[in-house]
């Protein structure tokens, strides 16, 4: 018998991905997705040891801590590949503004929204953002989020944007989520109103390379290329610059309208372009392309009371890989991936399985983490999430309640519901 510290065996269905990422396309036959019936999976420390049918994993393998899954469905944790996390203050004035016909643009236009989400941000300490994004973490990893993308741009001038990657200092541990930091232009400061060209130059001289000498220091490096924000123009000098130090590009485009932000994926390569409410039929094949996910935030979409919606069957048809995640932030404040997912398949369309692989896999190839997190193989991460539920096919037919009952972080049992010998 090999030693393991955690075994979860009777496991009804299990969703591995071990195929990686999926495009929409291909789940249509749920073999692409890695399924196991009946299996077992055996961990040792913060690494997934083995997988496979739960006789054989019970057989091999002895641990002290080994729960029975009883027939439910298990999948990798979930992977949020989209959040401003880190931020003071709070907006619910702004929703009742929303809720009177006041559009997300006007709202910031009059300096509310994001400049007044920067105004409470600066005014924090560094110990009061950590904290605030701490209890922000906690509640993710209870509802089954195991890694995490953060986003600075809630600082805009140099010190601020240094400060929310410091607050990010010392919380990669296992049992929260995985954090990916990126460094987000987000919107010319009210300070550089009329000086757009001064604050891109600052932005490029002096925020990138000070954020490579924060504390944490960024993955990626992003820009909110639409209207009222970046143009095409200032967007690609600021891409090019982040690339310059080494930083891989996501993008913000195609929100509130097209301006041609996401013509850029045939000039960069982009991991992920995220939004895409209004993207022209013909960059789809550009993303397909340069395997660029598509990355679908539906609850955003509510938020901004948005009717229009991304071409989710456009991009099913022609191969593109698409993910979805929460864009938690002041405007937008669900953190629960879980609840994302199952509004996704209303919302968009999507299938149960393509909205757990957006959730999962695709999500993880979007930070290009996939190796490591978003499938349950050998040699990953041990994020692993039991759903009170016997199949996938009940993601979004059942929902408005937490459905998960165990959830485990790079091996640390955060939530356990169901007992066993822990
Ligand atoms: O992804 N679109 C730009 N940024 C965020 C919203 C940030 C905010 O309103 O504070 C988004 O939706
Ligand atoms: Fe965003």
């Amino acid at each position: 018998m090999t030693r393991a510290d955690l075994i979860i065996y009777n496991i009804g269905q299990l969703v591995t991905f071990k195929e990686g990422p999926q495009p929409a396309r291909a789940l249509r036959d749920p073999r692409n997705a890695g399924i196991i019936e009946n299996a077992g999976i055996a961990i040792r420390g913060e690494r997934v040891i083995d997988v496979g049918s739960t006789s054989r994993i019970l057989t091999e393998y002895e641990a002290e801590a080994r729960i029975n899954a009883d027939g439910r469905l298990v999948t990798p944790g979930l992977v949020d590949s989209h959040t401003h996390l880190i931020f003071a203050g709070s907006r619910e004035d702004e929703f009742e503004m929303k809720l009177q016909g006041y559009s997300y643009s006007e709202i910031l236009a009059r300096g509310g929204g994001i400049y007044r989400t920067v105004r409470a941000t600066r005014q924090a300490s560094v110990q009061e953002l950590r904290r605030l994004l701490l209890e922000r973490l906690l509640l993710m990893v209870r509802h089954g989020t195991t890694v995490v993308e953060v986003k600075t741009g809630y600082g805009l001038l140099p010190e601020y944007e240094v400060k929310m990657l410091n607050a990010l200092e010392g919380l990669d541990s296992p049992g929260l989520p995985k954090i990916i930091p990126t460094l987000l232009a987000h919107v010319i400061p009210q300070e550089y109103k009329n000086r757009r060209q001064e604050y891109i130059n600052l932005f490029i001289k002096e925020i990138i390379p000070r954020s490579l000498a924060a504390k944490v220091k960024p993955l990626y490096i992003d820009v909110f290329c639409d209207k009222g924000a970046f143009n095409i123009e200032e967007t690609r000098r600021i891409l090019e610059a982040g690339m310059g130090h080494g930083l891989r590009v996501r993008l913000h485009a195609e929100e509130l309208a097209y301006i041609g932000c996401s013509d850029l994926a045939g000039e960069f390569q982009i991991d992920s372009i995220d939004h895409l409410e209004y993207l022209p039929a013909k960059n789809i094949e550009l993303l397909v392309a340069k395997r660029t996910v598509a990355n679908l935030l539906p609850t955003s979409m509510l938020s901004i009371f948005s009717e229009k919606k991304p071409p989710v069957n456009e991009l099913r048809e022609k191969g593109a890989i698409i993910a979805v995640s929460t864009d938690y932030n002041p405007n937008n404040m669900n953190p629960v991936l879980a609840t994302t997912m199952d509004i996704a398949t209303y919302l968009l369309g999507l299938t149960p399985l393509e909205a757990l692989a957006a959730a999962t896999i695709n999500a993880a190839w979007s930070l290009r983490i996939d190796n490591v997190h978003g499938r349950i193989v050998p040699g990953a991460a041990a994020d692993i999430v039991v759903w009170d539920v016997p199949s996938y096919k009940w993601i979004g037919y059942e929902w408005g309640h937490d459905k998960t009952l165990v959830v485990v972080a790079r091996g640390a049992m955060v939530k356990n519901e169901l007992g066993g010998t822990c």
